[in-house]
């Protein structure tokens, strides 16, 4: 599998960016559970790291392999998280939680000083939106929530099909918070930040798959070797918080 290979050199170059002492999010998918394989190794040959796993399966993998675990509750300030992502543009704007996960991804992300994704080429895509848009609403009036994102979304010129995900047992699939998740069919977004905006204001919703602005880089691997893409838009917290105006 071409793929796999990919995603493997992706991992093994994100690894570069670990340094003895960091405390590390770990994201979830097959991607971000090559680096954990990774990290494993190296752990187990002597290197000190703590990590905060972003979903309950990422977090049986690595304690399966001896990675140290600690919670934001514990550590609430990470040096950096590797996650993978279901698209990335070559700015570094992505879509995730195809697993399910992103809340936990997000909140993490947001604790790290850094992001950086990992992905083999295939989800490499000049305007995100091919792949359904995951958003995690709560599971109270979720058919109301629904009508809204949809009004909403297509206010930011965002239409097509938005489908509760179901999960093997054909029921709704529920994530690590107790939630559920819509798949909004959109075909492309062209206005991704107007989208995440709209979609903040809606109740019901608790977080949706865009992360903008919060990956610093991509870590890309494949036929050609392997491609690292600097955002053009990163803002870390700090710089968040520079621009908030002063009372
Ligand atoms: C998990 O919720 C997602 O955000 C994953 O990061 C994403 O689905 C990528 O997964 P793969 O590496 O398995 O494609």
């Amino acid at each position: 599998m071409a793929n796999d290979n990919y995603k493997m050199q992706a991992a093994e170059r994100a690894l570069t960016y670990v340094e003895p002492g960091m405390k590390l999010g770990l994201g979830t998918g097959s991607t971000a559970a090559k680096f954990v394989d990774l990290l494993g190794a190296k752990v187990k040959s002597g290197l000190d790291v703590i990590c905060v796993p972003t979903s309950e399966a990422t977090a049986a993998q690595a304690r399966a392999l001896g990675i140290r675990l600690t919670t934001l509750d514990d550590c609430p300030k990470l040096d950096l998280t590797i996650d993978g992502a279901d698209e990335l543009t070559r700015d570094v704007k992505l879509i995730k939680g195809g697993g399910g996960a992103l809340l936990r991804e997000k909140i993490v992300a947001s604790a790290s000083d850094r992001m950086i994704v990992i992905a083999d080429i295939s989800k490499q895509v000049a305007m995100l939106g091919a792949f359904p848009l995951p958003i995690e609403v709560v599971r109270f009036g979720v058919r109301a929530t629904k009508d809204l994102i949809e009004e909403l979304a297509a206010s930011a010129g965002c239409i097509g099909e938005i489908k509760l995900r179901l999960g093997l047992d054909r029921q709704p699939f529920v994530t690590d918070g107790g939630n559920y998740i819509y798949d909004c069919a959109f075909g492309s977004i062209e206005e991704p930040d107007s989208l995440d905006l709209l979609l903040k204001m809606v109740p019901g919703v608790v977080e949706n798959g865009l992360f903008l602005g919060m990956a610093e880089r991509a870590i890309v691997a494949g036929p050609k070797g392997v491609e690292e893409l600097e955002s053009s838009d990163y803002t870390g917290l700090d710089d968040l918080l520079d621009d908030l105006p002063e009372d």
